[in-house]
């Protein structure tokens, strides 16, 4: 049997956080999500992540079912926290323990080490031009490795090797239970180490295998903010570079951050600082404007979604025009060859063919006909304070600027309600509404102030 060992119950100390530094987010999810689905691709036979007592109401909450949780009462160091998971493990298993903040392991780096934990210690390196904080891998002049040596215990020569630890360290399960036995927390942060169990293994005459990563960056972890942030960038720009390669265009791949799943039709353009959240599909020739954020919507072809547009959880149909500062909010439905212009929010709102909501509008809990245009400046009134009403509008309805159309109500076909109108009753099919005092004019009218006294 294979089976993983995640830590995750330590202090967020160097975050200065009062969450969980594995709750932390990554690219829209939890950066222990990332280490599980690495995890789940290995196809390990059971997984037990250790946790804090405290967190296990959130991560049941946050995490799949399958996963065996692990109490560590206190945060002793990384051995004893492999301690606590070791009863749960089948004696005649071979075992990976990974760390629970470093993301960027991959499926063929920890499948390599899978096979390697089946007869020996192994421990998954990385040579890195930086590793300040890491272990350092210590060989012996035959190359064999000796031991690791944490960052705050190392003498200056130790500090200059370039190899250290990913925090990868698996084998026989029944070989690393008896050397966690032997390890003591004589070392400069009084913990019991993980690490430590190497030096007790070569002590006793046994050889320990390294499994070298293929990208440093794999081994990088998150231990404070900065490293978070690093992270981030390097897992958006992993992704970029994917949805460059399936055919879209970004105009800098280095501000486009993918926080869910994208998928992209031919011919598609993204400008700088788009934001994706959740299932995004994008059609044909779809052309994104600079900031725009987008979550779990569907976009057909040919649409032009301009500058600083939010949509969430909508359908925009083919050959749309969309923004510049328009907000599409969950539920709303554009027909196709409509045209949502800039500060409209559409809300619920199920929108026919070619409609034009150009400039200034609030539409909500509405349904709207075909070809029908709502004026700049016209609102639905969907609230009255207790509940939303629906607004219906037919095909080739005129909605006047400033209208306000109180709801519940029914807008017929081609009707046409004037400006400024306050519409609190049906229309009726192509009747005219004007709902708006009439205009009063005072001819070779003087203001008081100028007035003379008599
Ligand atoms: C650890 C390794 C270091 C390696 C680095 C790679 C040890 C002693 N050091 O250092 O060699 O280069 O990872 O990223 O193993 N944790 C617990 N319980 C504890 C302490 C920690 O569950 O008592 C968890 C943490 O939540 C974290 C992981 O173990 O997810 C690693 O702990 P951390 O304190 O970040 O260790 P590093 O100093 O990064
Ligand atoms: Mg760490």
């Amino acid at each position: 049997m294979f089976e993983v060992v995640v830590l995750a119950a330590g202090q967020s100390a160097r975050m200065h956080s009062n969450i969980p530094k594995v709750l932390h987010s990554l690219s829209g999810m939890p950066i222990l999500s990332h280490v599980l689905h690495t995890v789940a691709l290995t196809n390990p036979d059971r997984v037990h992540v250790v946790i804090q007592p405290e967190m296990q109401a959130t991560m049941e909450e946050l995490f799949s079912a399958d996963i065996h949780w692990v109490h560590q009462h206190q945060p002793l160091g990384t051995g004893d926290a492999v301690k606590q998971a070791l009863p749960a493990i089948s004696p005649d298993s071979n075992v990976m323990v990974l760390m629970g903040d470093a993301p960027l392991l991959s499926t063929t780096t920890l499948l390599q080490a899978k096979a390697t934990s089946e007869h020996s210690i192994v421990v998954v390196t990385a040579t890195v031009d930086q590793p300040q904080g890491y272990g350092r891998i210590v060989r012996t002049t035959d190359n064999k490795i000796q031991s690791i040596v944490e960052d705050k215990d190392a003498t200056e020569a130790e500090r200059a090797l370039r190899e250290i630890n990913s925090g990868a360290i698996g084998g026989p399960v029944h070989l690393l239970a008896d050397l966690l036995n032997e390890i003591t927390p004589d070392n400069h942060q009084q913990e019991f180490y993980l690490t430590d169990v190497v030096k007790l293994a070569t002590e006793k005459g046994l050889f320990i295998e390294s499994v070298s990563t293929q990208d440093s960056t794999e081994v990088l972890g998150v231990n404070d903010r900065a490293q978070l942030a690093n992270i981030e960038r390097i897992l958006a720009r992993r992704r970029a570079d994917r949805v460059m390669q399936d055919g879209t265009t970004l105009n800098d791949p280095n501000r486009f951050d993918l926080r869910g799943e994208l998928s992209t039709g031919v011919d598609c353009t993204i400008d700088v600082n788009v934001v994706i959240e959740g299932k995004v599909t994008i059609g044909d020739r779809v052309d994104i404007g600079p900031g725009c954020i987008l979550r779990n919507t569907d976009i057909g072809d040919d649409v032009s979604l301009q500058a600083y547009s939010m949509l969430d959880s909508v359908q925009v149909g083919h050959r749309c025009s969309i923004g510049p500062f328009a907000r599409i909010r969950p539920g709303s439905n554009i027909g196709e060859d409509s045209r949502i212009g800039n500060f409209v929010e559409v809300k619920a709102s199920q929108l026919g063919a070619g409609v034009k909501a150009n400039h200034l509008a609030y539409i909500g809990n509405t349904t709207i006909g075909d070809g029908t245009n709502f004026g700049a400046g016209a609102v639905t009134c969907n609230f009255d304070g207790r509940v939303k009403h629906q607004t219906v509008i037919g095909n080739d309805v005129f909605i006047g600027t400033n209208s306000t159309l109180v709801a519940p109500l029914f807008v017929q076909n081609g009707s046409f309600v004037a400006a400024g109108s306050t519409v609190t009753q049906d229309v009726k099919e192509k009747a005219l509404v004007v709902g708006r005092c009439r205009q009063r004019t005072i001819n070779r009218w003087v203001p008081p102030a100028r007035r003379k006294k008599t």
